[in-house]
C-alpha cells in the first residue's frame, strides 16, 4: 500500500467554555496571565454528563455519519487517551456497541496510555498495521482525547477538553513520511497520575516544562538525521519543513518550542548568517546549559517569530479556543491547520508533528500532503463551531468542576447536568448502576 496515512479527521469538544479574561479577574491573577502568559483565549469543560466512553461515543459516531464509513470495513480500532473510568476495561470495547448492529466484532486494536502520546503511539500502530503483513485490506480508526482538568490553583486554566477520530488507511491525502521520525523517551516525574481516586494529575509545573522542551531537542535532532540519512536534506534545519504542528499544554508552550527548535539550527549551523545578531552572545550556550536561561529563550522566540507565524500559528486555532487536550491536542493542530490554510496551499507540503507526553515519551515526525484535503476541512467546520458554544461565568465553571470532582468514580450515580446544553448527537451518561456499569444515551 502506497500513502499511509489520514485520511479524513473529525473532532468533537464540549458546548461549555469558559473565558480566560474573565478567568484572570476572578482568579484575581494579574491582566494577561492567562492569556498572553499561557497564550490562551478559551477553555473548553464538561459537566457530569460527559466521560471519555461517552466523548469517544460521539465522535466516532459523528465520523461514520459524515463521512459515509461502513462499519464493516474497519479492521483496527485503537484509542489513546489518559482519561480514565476503568482500570482494566478499554475504551475502544464502549466503542464496539456502535458495530454491533454491523455485526463486526473482527476489530484489532485496544487502549494506549501515556498522558499526551497515546494517541500518537495508537497512530503509528495504525499505520504500521497497514503496512504489515497482518494488514487484512480494512481500515483503522484512531480514537484521541481527553478530559484534561486540574485543580484548582495555578495549573487549572490549562485545562481543556476534546477528542478526535482518525480514519488511517493508504492513499491517504496526509501520507506519512516513512521512516521520517525522531524519537525520545525518558523517565522523568513532571506530570503523573498516581492518585486513582481523583481526576487530577500531579504536577510539577516547571519540570514539565524543561521536559517537553528537552524531549523536543532530541526528537527534533533524531528527526533532522532521518532527513539526512533518506537523501531528503544535505544539512537539515526548520526551512525542510513547510509547518509545525506541536502538541500544546498552552500556546505560549508552543511559542517557546518552535524558537527553541531555531535554537537547535543555531547550534547546528552558528555561522550562518541568519544567526549574526545573536552570534556574539549565546555562542557558548548547549542544549543542557540552556534549559532555564530567559533571555535566550526570548532571543529565539523573537528570531523566529515570522516563521512561526507562518508555519505553527495557523494550527493552534483549536488549542487557543479550547485549551489542553492531551492526546487530542496534536490531531487537533492538524485539523486546525487544515482548517486555516487553503488546502491548494497545502498541496505538495510537509507537515511536521511533535507530540510529547509527560512521563516522558516523546516524537516528532512528518506528513506530505498528497491529496486534496478541502473535504475534511468542510466537513470539520471548526471556526463555525468554535463560534457556536455557550460562555459559562467562572463561579458556574467552578461549581461544575466542584461537581465532576464529588461524583468522580461515584456509583448508583445519576448525573444531573443538563442535557439541552449538549450539541444535538452527543452521548451522555445517563447512570451508573450499583455494579458500575455506566448506561449512555444520544442528546
Ligand atoms: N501578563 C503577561 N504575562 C504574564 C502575566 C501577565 N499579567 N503574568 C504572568 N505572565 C507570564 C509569566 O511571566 C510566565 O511567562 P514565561 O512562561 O515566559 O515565564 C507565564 O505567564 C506563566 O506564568 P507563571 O507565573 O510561570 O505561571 P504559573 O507558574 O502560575 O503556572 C504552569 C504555569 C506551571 C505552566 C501551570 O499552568 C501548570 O502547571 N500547567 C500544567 C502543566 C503543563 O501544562 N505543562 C506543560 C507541558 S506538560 C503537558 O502537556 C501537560
Amino acid at each position: 500500500p502506497e500513502n499511509i496515512g489520514i485520511k479524513a479527521i473529525e473532532v468533537y469538544f464540549p458546548k461549555k467554555y469558559v473565558d480566560q479574561v474573565e478567568l484572570e479577574k476572578h482568579d484575581g491573577v494579574s491582566a494577561g496571565k492567562y492569556t498572553i502568559g499561557l497564550g490562551q483565549e478559551k477553555m473548553s469543560f464538561c459537566d457530569d454528563r460527559e466521560d471519555i466512553a461517552s466523548m469517544a461515543l460521539t465522535v466516532v459516531k459523528q465520523f461514520m455519519q459524515k463521512y459515509n464509513v461502513d462499519y464493516k470495513n474497519i479492521g483496527r480500532l485503537e484509542v489513546g487517551t489518559e482519561t480514565m473510568i476503568d482500570k482494566s476495561k478499554a475504551t475502544k470495547t464502549f466503542l464496539m456497541s456502535l458495530f454491533e448492529e454491523s455485526g463486526n466484532h473482527s476489530i484489532e486494536g485496544i487502549d494506549t496510555t501515556n498522558a499526551c502520546y497515546g494517541g500518537t503511539s495508537a497512530f503509528f500502530n495504525a499505520c504500521q498495521w497497514i503496512d504489515s503483513r497482518a494488514w487484512d485490506g480494512r481500515l483503522a480508526l484512531v480514537v484521541s482525547g481527553d478530559i484534561a482538568v486540574y485543580a484548582s490553583g495555578n495549573a487549572r486554566p490549562s485545562g481543556g477538553v476534546g477528542i478526535a477520530c482518525i480514519l488511517v488507511g493508504p492513499d491517504a491525502p496526509l501520507a506519512l513520511e516513512f521512516p521520517l521520525r525522531g524519537t525520545f523517551m525518558e523517565h522523568v516525574y513532571d506530570f503523573y497520575k498516581p492518585d486513582l481516586s481523583s481526576e487530577f494529575p500531579t504536577v510539577d509545573g516547571p519540570l514539565s516544562i524543561v521536559s517537553y522542551i528537552k524531549a523536543l531537542d532530541y526528537a527534533y535532532l533524531g528527526y533532522l538525521k532521518k532527513l539526512e540519512l533518506a537523501g531528503e536534506s544535505e544539512s537539515a534545519s526548520l526551512s525542510d519543513l513547510d509547518y509545525i504542528v506541536f502538541h500544546s499544554p498552552y500556546t505560549k508552550q508552543v511559542a517557546k518550542g518552535f524558537g527553541r527548535l531555531l535554537f537547535n539550527d543555531f547550534l547546528r549551523d552558528k555561522n550562518n548568517q541568519k544567526f549574526a545578531l545573536i552570534k556574539d552572545q549565546f555562542e557558548n550556550e548547549t542544549l543542557e546549559s540552556s534549559y532555564h536561561n530567559k533571555n535566550l529563550e526570548k532571543a529565539f522566540i523573537q528570531l523566529s517569530k515570522e516563521a512561526y507565524s507562518l508555519k505553527t500559528t495557523p494550527s493552534l486555532l483549536a488549542a487557543k479556543n479550547i485549551g489542553n487536550m492531551y492526546t487530542g491536542s496534536v490531531f487537533f493542530g492538524l485539523a486546525s491547520l487544515i482548517s486555516s490554510i487553503p488546502s491548494s496551499q497545502l498541496l505538495n507540503k510537509r507537515i511536521a508533528l511533535f507530540s510529547y507526553g509527560s512521563g516522558c515519551a516523546a516524537s516528532l515526525y512528518s506528513f506530505k500532503v498528497t491529496g486534496d484535503l478541502s473535504d475534511i476541512a468542510k466537513n470539520l467546520d471548526l471556526i463555525n463551531r468554535l463560534n457556536d458554544r455557550i460562555c459559562v461565568s467562572p463561579p458556574d465553571f467552578e461549581n461544575i468542576m466542584s461537581l465532576r470532582q464529588k461524583t468522580h468514580n461515584a456509583v448508583s450515580y445519576s448525573p444531573t447536568g443538563p442535557i439541552e446544553e449538549l450539541y444535538p448527537g452527543t452521548f451522555y451518561l445517563e447512570s451508573v448502576d450499583s455494579m458500575w456499569r455506566r448506561k449512555y444515551n444520544i442528546a
